[in-house]
């Protein structure tokens, strides 16, 4: 069927399964919170690839998503949106459009490019031995705190100029703002946006310290801090609205990912086997993980301008509009055998960083460190799997993360 032709289902959201709403809203779905959910992804695709509810249009075919992701009418300016993030305002770039979007991007793509993010994989490899150190005589590791937290968040407090004994008080502040479980959005919209003032307010004194300091400092706070667009530097309202989008998004999606992956090798011990032998599969391994358990459910919340259309699907101004990153990820009319795991995988298209205009800005970041912490966990720890009479815990609040992940290891 060609994708004009798939049709448009009518519903009402009160009547759609809990998981469907969760992943229409960006919002906390139990159902969802399983090691497996692809099954529950793969029936929403089938059952209802393109889905009008009152309040909006949610979209779950791969040629949808990419569409709509790059359609300049549909912008995640928006209130709510804000707050989700614990933001009273829009934050820099996720919630501008147009060109002031590209504008922004034009200053914060070359901060981390892969040619700037490859130098720093020796550092990721000796960050991931010094953890591995604390608990390789153990013979069991509770997963998540003690790698998963700690390696993506020490990188990007160095990278991005913050004390990294801040890491417990900003990962505290983050969790709060992303991982409110308020079943009523308003309500974990204040609560988000209350966290986010406490976050602000910190961010607040570093930036004033730097002032007062003078010279930048040679790290991205203190790039952000230099720029110059047409012979004026970034107001401070700007240089806080980057910093809060970036130490949200730099504290929890790489730890989400890296506990979803290695949760899920530690259930597969044949793949993982694979891996061990043969590292040179570790980056086609990651890609395939990632569109397998595609920690960012959805756009966090976009609507629709204007009147436009979507591949031919007619879209109202003021439409929510939803674009299901996690059901793409599974589109046959995208992937072949999307269902299987290849770690192989050529061609891998998967839009766990998003698609079109905000389209993940630290997806360099993200890869290296993932790929060399894998690596670098199997070179150290041998063969794992989950700790018997122990179950692991995932949260599929907003971002999916296995937020308990126990792992028992043989060691080398
Ligand atoms: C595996 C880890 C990561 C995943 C899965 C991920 C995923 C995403 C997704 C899905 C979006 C689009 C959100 C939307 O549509 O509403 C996004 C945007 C963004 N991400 Fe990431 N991200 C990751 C890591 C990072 C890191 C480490 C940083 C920062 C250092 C970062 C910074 C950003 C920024 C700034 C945007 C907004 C881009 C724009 O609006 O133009 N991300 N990311």
């Amino acid at each position: 069927m060609s994708i004009t032709d798939v049709p448009v289902t009518e519903v009402t959201l009160a009547d759609l399964p809990e998981a469907t709403q969760g992943a229409i809203l960006f919002s906390p779905a139990p159902s969802l919170d399983v090691p497996e959910p692809q099954p529950i992804f793969q029936r929403m695709l089938e059952e209802h690839p393109r889905l009008r509810w009152e309040g909006g249009i949610a979209f779950f075919r791969m040629e949808d998503v990419v569409e709509g992701g790059r359609n300049p009418a549909i912008t995640s300016e928006m209130e709510l949106a804000f707050n989700l993030m614990g933001s009273r305002e829009a934050l820099i770039p996720l919630h501008v459009h147009g060109t002031e979007h590209r504008a922004y991007r034009k200053l914060l793509d070359p901060l981390l490019t892969p040619r700037k993010m490859a130098p720093l994989e020796s550092d990721v490899r000796a960050l991931a031995d010094s953890l591995i150190d604390e608990f390789i005589q153990d013979g069991r590791v509770e997963l998540h705190d003690q790698f998963a937290v700690p390696l993506p968040s020490q990188m990007f407090l160095r990278l991005f100029g913050l004390p990294i004994e801040d890491a417990p008080l900003l990962n505290g502040f983050k969790d709060r703002i992303l991982k409110n479980t308020e079943p009523d959005p308003e309500v974990r919209a204040q609560v988000s946006v209350a966290a986010g003032d406490e976050m602000r307010a910190y961010l607040a004194t570093k930036i004033a310290e730097r002032e007062r300091e003078g010279t930048p400092r040679d790290d991205l706070l203190g790039a952000c801090m230099s720029y110059e667009v047409e012979g004026k530097r970034l107001t401070n309202d700007e240089i806080m609205n980057i910093a809060h989008l970036f130490v949200i998004a730099g504290l929890d999606t790489v730890t989400a990912s890296l506990s979803c992956i290695i949760g899920w090798l530690a259930r597969h011990p044949d793949e993982q086997a694979r891996l061990r032998a043969d590292p040179s599969l570790v980056p086609s391994a990651i890609e395939e993980l990632m569109r397998w358990e595609n920690p960012v459910l959805t756009s966090g919340g976009r609507f629709a301008l204007a009147d436009t259309e979507v591949n031919g699907v007619p879209v109202k101004a003021g439409d929510f509009v939803t674009l299901c990153w996690s059901t793409a990820n599974l589109d046959p009319g995208a992937f072949d055998d999307p269902g299987i795991v290849d770690l192989e995988r050529a061609g891998n298209r998967h839009v766990a960083f998003a698609a079109g205009m905000h389209r993940c800005l630290g997806s360099h970041l993200a890869r290296l460190e993932l790929r060399t912490a894998v690596d670098q966990f199997h070179r150290r720890v041998g063969r794992y799997w989950i700790t018997e009479g122990d179950q692991p815990h995932y949260n599929h609040a907003g971002v999916r993360a296995a937020e308990h992940l126990p792992i028992s290891f043989e060691g080398r």
